[in-house]
């Protein structure tokens, strides 16, 4: 029970074999993985993931990191899912991120910050449909 965020492990995360360690982190902060696949976005899909950045000086790199080699997404559950997840992902940039977060511990730089969470209940709802149809996740 409780409610859902969009996760995406990214390429530089994926590229590292850092899938395994980053799930069992998000279990035993009391996730459930509700779904999940392994899937590589092309630059199209990337484009239109990030479309609210499309004016940001980062989106052209950004799209083309994002769609570098395979993403895991996943959806997540627990209360209060979104701020729960933003807590142990940490800051955008590692530099600014508390210890013990996933992007302090695994990230590279402020684009290659190995996962992606919803920033809102509303963000997560759009981007859940995005990759997921309601048959494939399973609470
Ligand atoms: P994410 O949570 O996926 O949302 C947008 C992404 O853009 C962000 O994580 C980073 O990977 C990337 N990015 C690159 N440069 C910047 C920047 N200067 N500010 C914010 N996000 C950035």
């Amino acid at each position: 029970a409780g409610t859902r965020t969009l996760s995406i492990i990214k390429p530089d995360a994926t590229r590292r074999n850092l899938t395994g360690e980053i799930n069992a982190r998000l279990e035993k902060a009391g996730f459930r993985i509700i779904a999940q696949k392994r899937l590589r976005m092309d630059r199209a899909m990337a484009e239109k993931f990030y479309d609210v950045h499309k004016e940001r000086s980062f989106f052209n790199d950004l799209c083309a990191f994002m769609s570098s080699d395979p993403i895991v997404v996943q959806v997540l559950e627990c209360p209060g899912a979104v701020l729960r997840y933003r807590d142990i992902m940490g800051a955008t940039n590692p530099a600014n991120a508390q210890e013990g977060t996933i992007r302090k511990d695994f990230a590279e730089s402020i684009e290659a910050n190995s996962v992606h969470g919803s920033d809102s209940d509303e963000n997560a709802a759009r981007e859940i449909s995005f990759f997921f149809s309601e048959m494939e996740i399973v609470g």
